[in-house]
């Protein structure tokens, strides 16, 4: 029996930073959620979630209520600025902020780490004189060396402060993150070796043994591994999903054209427990926050140790070929000026209100260039990808012809031709026949085959699907 609950302090209340901190309540420690955004903060502590994620509402309900869980804008704001002594057992701080990709000149690509870095210099400003041990684990995705160099940081700042450097990286899928976190295939902790002194290291392995006590008993792996290792492991992770993914995107372009259809041919392939049933669903290229900016920068912090990954730089430079065709392939089988096309799922992909990288974006701008009116629907994200387009920045005779449906019926009315880009439920529900008399033309595009052909055929439909000969 553990003797004191676990004093956890999770800096960012991004998706993962959000689950990860109230998920870690509902496992029983007491959790502080730091979040600097003003707004976001009053919504979280009015109980409002800020994103679109199944079971989230909930759990943070319960867990604030009991008393478990607790939101504050900065480090000082929690009871990390207390005197030396008030912590019972070690402090855990995660570290869940943004580690967007660098836009600077020469750095395009890379992870950029300063918000990480200005979550430590706020821990280290603001820790009391001599104070218990730290235990810092970073969250975000970070690259390989990252949490050596924090702690080399670290030290540099406060000497007198004992801090310990782990990695505890997140493997939560958008949409179905709560269920992730509280059923994962493994939990992975890298710890520091080198100078470290061991009994930081142990005093660390000892927290997160207890912190994940209830998973473990439930039969999940809870991996220890140099801090190295899991740093990799969760780029080398992604990067291998991008990989099945863009990999089976080339296969369905073959497909289309020799006959196959490619979810025959991934059933056949998956089937094969070397390679697995999962991530095999050719679609329209990946987006989302993770995938298609991790991708890029492990390429490029293997480059900074002149390491060449060409498997998954070819898988990035596929996806995003993929992302910016798909416009290419709607304009072979049909003439677009002046067409209205309605556009159904716009975040990333089904059960997610994310609209980052997402493909629906890319074929919204690239429709609108070739002169197209779009009607655009998304039962989750409209707001979301509202505010993206309006990001942009377009030409007014471009963004006159964008039209924001508020249901799907709305989107299908006088359209053109539909396209599919994210298999909602909605989208597969819905009656060829009705669909027959909203719309105007008969084309179909589906990037996901969410579509059954035989119905939408006999409605009239000329449906042209990725993946499968017409
Ligand atoms: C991804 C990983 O799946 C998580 O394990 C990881 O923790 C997370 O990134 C992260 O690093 O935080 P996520 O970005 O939420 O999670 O979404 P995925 O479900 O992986 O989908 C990524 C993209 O691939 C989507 O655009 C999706 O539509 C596409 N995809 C996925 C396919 O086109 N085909 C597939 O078979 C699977």
């Amino acid at each position: 029996v553990p003797p004191h609950p676990l004093e956890v302090i999770m800096v960012g209340a991004g998706y993962v930073g959000l689950v990860s901190g109230a998920a870690m309540a509902r496992l029983g420690a007491t959790v502080t959620v730091v979040e600097s955004n003003p707004g976001r903060l009053t919504a979280l502590r009015s109980g409002t979630i800020p994103l679109h994620e199944p079971g989230l509402g909930e759990l943070v309900a319960s867990e604030r209520a009991a008393n478990r869980l607790h939101f504050a804008a900065n480090l000082a704001e929690t009871a990390l600025s207390a005197p030396a002594g008030t912590f019972k057992a070690p402090r855990l701080v995660f570290l869940a902020v943004g580690t967007p990709e660098n836009t600077k000149p020469g750095q395009q690509g890379a992870a950029d780490l300063s918000a990480v870095q200005a979550a430590l210099d706020e821990l280290a400003s603001l820790l009391p004189p001599n104070p218990s041990l730290t235990i810092l684990a970073t969250k975000s995705t970070v690259p390989v060396g990252t949490g050596a160099a924090l702690a080399r940081r670290f030290q540099a700042l406060r000497p007198d402060a004992p801090l310990v450097v782990t990695s505890n990286p997140e493997f939560l899928a958008e949409g179905q993150a709560v269920h992730n976190f509280l059923n994962p295939d493994r939990i992975l902790v890298g710890l520091p070796g080198g100078d470290t002194p061991p009994s930081y290291v142990q005093a660390a392995r000892q927290a997160y043994s207890q912190l994940y006590a209830p998973l473990v008993i439930k039969g999940v792996p809870l991996l220890f591994t140099k801090r190295e290792s899991a740093e990799l492991a969760k780029y080398a992770a992604n990067a291998f999903l991008a990989v099945k993914i863009a990999f089976m995107g080339e296969i369905a372009d073959f497909c289309e054209h020799s006959g196959a259809s490619v979810d025959e041919v991934a059933h056949a392939m998956g089937l094969d427990p070397r390679i697995g049933p999962e991530f095999l669903e050719a679609g329209p290229g990946y987006g989302g926050s993770c995938l298609p900016k991790d991708v890029p920068a492990l390429v490029a912090s293997a480059a900074q140790s002149n390491i060449t990954l060409t498997v998954p730089q070819a898988a990035h430079l596929a996806n995003k070929a993929r992302k910016a065709g798909l416009g290419g392939r709607m304009a072979r089988v049909m003439h677009l000026a002046g067409k209205r096309i309605a556009l159904l799922g716009l975040a990333f992909k089904a059960g997610t209100d994310d609209v980052r990288a997402s493909p629906a974006l890319d074929l919204a701008t690239d429709l609108l260039s070739q002169g197209a009116s779009l009607a655009l629907h998304d039962p989750e994200a409209l707001a979301n990808a509202r505010a993206a387009m309006q990001a942009l920045d377009l030409p007014p005779q471009q963004s006159e012809r964008l039209h924001w449906a508020p249901t799907l019926e709305a989107a299908l009315t006088g359209a053109d031709a539909a396209v599919l880009l994210a298999a909602w439920p909605c989208y597969k529900d819905i009656a060829p026949d009705h669909m027959a008399q909203l719309m105007k033309g008969r084309h179909l595009f589906d990037f996901r085959r969410a579509w059954q052909p035989q119905p939408l055929r006999a409605a009239g439909f000329t449906l042209h699907a990725v993946g499968m000969a017409e």
